[in-house]
């Protein structure tokens, strides 16, 4: 019996659950139930234990909300690979960087690194990533797929889709979120999600493919430069949102959605649920190509997930490629 496997049971339980009850569940001694017990005190889980009624996880939602652990994600990992192999840090420098690390010395395709804080995250085109401690999620996966380098690029999609998808259960946002092509989520047309996809291949081949997710969880304030354009679950929704559940839920429909991407190497059994979820859709919206800027309407997306964006000035279809330019709304960020 794992400690794990006591916090499932006693999340579960309303009221108190005895040892006793505990001890027959698992078929363990009540010394082991009482060790598990203290190491999830260790781990920062507050439980009351009273003589003659037993055990009960205190305010669940507080302590599971701020105390982000190895064994509070594990906890609710329903994967069969995708954070399966899985390493939290309390701090580091960026998870990106972990990982491939860990890639370096052959660690497999799904290894998930998970930290409270980094000190040195990175965002896309060179930018930091300020990732304080207790709020957000900073997380990223390895994949080895054997697919062509050229490929790769659409596993941001592939991820931005899964998270979607995991904020969109909870109540606070069903239906109040949004994928900007190609890979931020944005609620009320300000960021809460920001993907960084890296890799290591040769011409025809990739030795790996590291995404790194960073979301805006239970943060409250945001520095100077980005306040206007980012905001948190918390201040959208008004409740802490659990991170570590959050982080499983990632995982789960990556594996779905991974397995989709991987009968075709591309977007093509997930264009209409991106797409779906897509605010740039048939809006206007401004392509910063770095060879000249333009308007248009964007279409969607296809199968490789590039845009497909009908250029205003000529009504011609043009496919806008997620490496060279970035898409803006003609009225703001979104
Ligand atoms: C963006 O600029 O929108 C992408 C931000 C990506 C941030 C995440 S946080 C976890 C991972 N580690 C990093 O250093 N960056 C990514």
């Amino acid at each position: 019996m794992k400690k794990e496997e006591i916090l499932k049971k006693l999340r579960e339980t309303e009221d108190y659950i005895s040892g006793q009850e505990l001890c027959e569940y698992y078929g363990v001694s009540r010394t082991a139930v009482w060790k598990a017990i203290k190491q999830l005190e260790k781990d920062g889980y507050c439980i009351e234990a009273l003589t003659n009624r037993g055990y009960k996880l205190i305010d669940k939602n507080v302590t599971e909300n701020d105390v982000m652990s190895q064994v509070s994600i594990e906890s609710y990992i329903d994967t069969k690979w995708a954070g399966k192999n899985f390493v939290f840090n309390k701090e580091t420098g960026s998870t990106n960087q972990d990982v491939k690390a860990l890639a370096e010395k052959g660690a497999p395709s799904g290894t998930l690194v998970v930290a409270d804080s980094q000190l040195a995250g990175r965002g896309r085109r060179g930018r930091d990533w300020i990732s304080p401690p207790g709020k957000d999620i900073y997380m990223s996966l390895l994949l080895r797929p054997s697919c062509m380098p050229d490929r790769a690029s659409a596993l941001t999609l592939v991820m931005a889709l899964s998270v979607i998808e995991a904020i969109d259960e909870l109540e606070d946002f069903k239906d109040k979120c949004g994928i900007k092509w190609p890979n931020d989520i944005v609620i009320n047309g300000r960021k809460i999600c920001g993907i960084l996809t890296e890799m290591s291949a040769e011409i025809d081949a990739i030795h790996y493919v590291v995404t790194g997710v960073g979301i805006n969880v239970n943060q409250t304030q945001f520095d100077q430069d980005i306040k206007g354009t980012a905001t948190s679950l918390f201040l959208e929704g008004g409740n802490s949102v659990n991170r570590s559940k959050l982080i499983a839920r990632i995982m789960h429909y990556f594996e779905i959605n991974y397995a989709v991407f991987e009968q075709s190497f591309d977007m093509s059994g997930l264009i209409d649920k991106y797409n779906h979820f897509l605010v740039n859709r048939d809006k206007q919206v401004r392509v910063l190509d770095p060879k000249g800027e333009y308007d248009g309407v964007a279409k969607g997306i296809n199968e490789d997930g590039e845009l497909i964006v009908i250029r205003s000035e000529d009504e011609k279809q043009i496919l806008v490629y997620a490496g060279e330019v970035s898409v803006r709304g003609i009225y703001g960020y979104v």
